[in-house]
C-alpha cells in the first residue's frame, strides 16, 4: 500500500525549536546523502538561517508528513521547501522557490511533486503572480516550470549554472516584465548558493 503523506504549511514563528531541528534536518539528510555531509552541513545551516532571519511576509515554508509512519520511525516528516520573496522594482510579487529536499528513504515515490504542488497552490491563493526556482529542469519542468533568460528576468546574482533558472507563472496573464535586478532575502545573499 503507497504511504499517505499529508501536506502542510510549515510555522516558521513557533517557538517549537524541537520541530526547527527536524525540518533542518531533512535537508541535511537529502543532501548529505546526493552531495556529500560538508554539503549537507552547509544547506542545513542556510535553512537555519532562513527560519531565524526572514521576515515572516518574506518566507513561506511547507512540509510533507507521512500519515503512518512505522513505529520504528520516529521521524515522521519526509519532505520540506522553503520559498522567499525575489523583491524587485515592478512591484511583482515573486517568489523563489529553494531549497527543497525529501528523505532519501522516499525519494522518487512523488512526495517532491507534491510538495512543490501543495506550495504552489497555497502562494497562488495568497496572490502571489510568479514562482522562480534554481533547479533541475528535469523535476521542475514537469510542474510547468520554464526556463527564463536573464534578459526576461534577472538574478539577484551571478549563477553558476545559467541554465537552471526557471519560471512559473501562478496567474493567467503572463509574468509581467521586470527590469533591473532582483533581490534576494539576506539568508541567500552570499554567492557560494548561486
Ligand atoms: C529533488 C527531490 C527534492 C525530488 O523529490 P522526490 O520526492 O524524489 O521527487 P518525485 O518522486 O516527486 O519525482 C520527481 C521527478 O523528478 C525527477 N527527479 C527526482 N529526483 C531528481 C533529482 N535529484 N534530480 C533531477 N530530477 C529528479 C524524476 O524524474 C521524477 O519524475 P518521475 O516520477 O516521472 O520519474 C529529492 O530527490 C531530493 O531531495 N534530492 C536531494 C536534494 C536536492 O537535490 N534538492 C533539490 C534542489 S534544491
Amino acid at each position: 500500500m503507497p504511504k499517505s503523506i499529508n501536506y502542510i504549511s510549515y510555522p516558521i514563528t513557533q517557538t517549537n525549536t524541537q520541530n526547527h531541528t527536524e525540518f533542518c534536518n531533512v535537508f541535511y539528510h537529502s543532501f548529505a546523502q546526493s552531495e556529500g555531509k560538508a554539503e549537507g552541513q552547509t544547506i542545513k545551516t542556510l535553512v537555519q538561517n532562513f527560519l531565524t532571519t526572514t521576515a515572516s511576509e518574506d518566507i513561506y515554508t511547507f512540509c510533507a508528513n507521512s500519515a503512518n509512519p512505522p513505529s520504528d520511525e520516529p521521524n515522521q516528516l519526509v519532505g520540506a521547501v522553503i520559498l522567499t520573496r525575489l523583491f524587485n522594482d515592478a512591484g511583482v510579487e515573486l517568489f523563489m522557490l529553494s531549497p527543497m529536499a525529501v528523505l532519501p528513504t522516499e525519494q522518487g515515490t512523488g512526495v517532491g511533486q507534491g510538495l512543490i504542488r501543495h506550495a504552489l497552490d497555497a502562494l497562488k491563493a495568497n496572490g502571489v503572480q510568479a514562482v522562480v526556482t534554481y533547479g533541475d529542469i528535469i523535476l521542475y519542468g514537469k510542474l510547468g516550470f520554464k526556463p527564463i533568460s536573464e534578459d526576461f528576468l534577472s538574478a539577484p546574482k551571478t549563477k553558476s549554472h545559467p541554465e537552471g533558472w526557471l519560471s512559473l507563472a501562478l496567474t493567467d496573464a503572463p509574468i509581467p516584465i521586470i527590469t533591473g535586478k532582483t533581490r534576494c532575502v539576506e539568508a541567500i545573499a552570499d554567492k557560494q548558493y548561486w
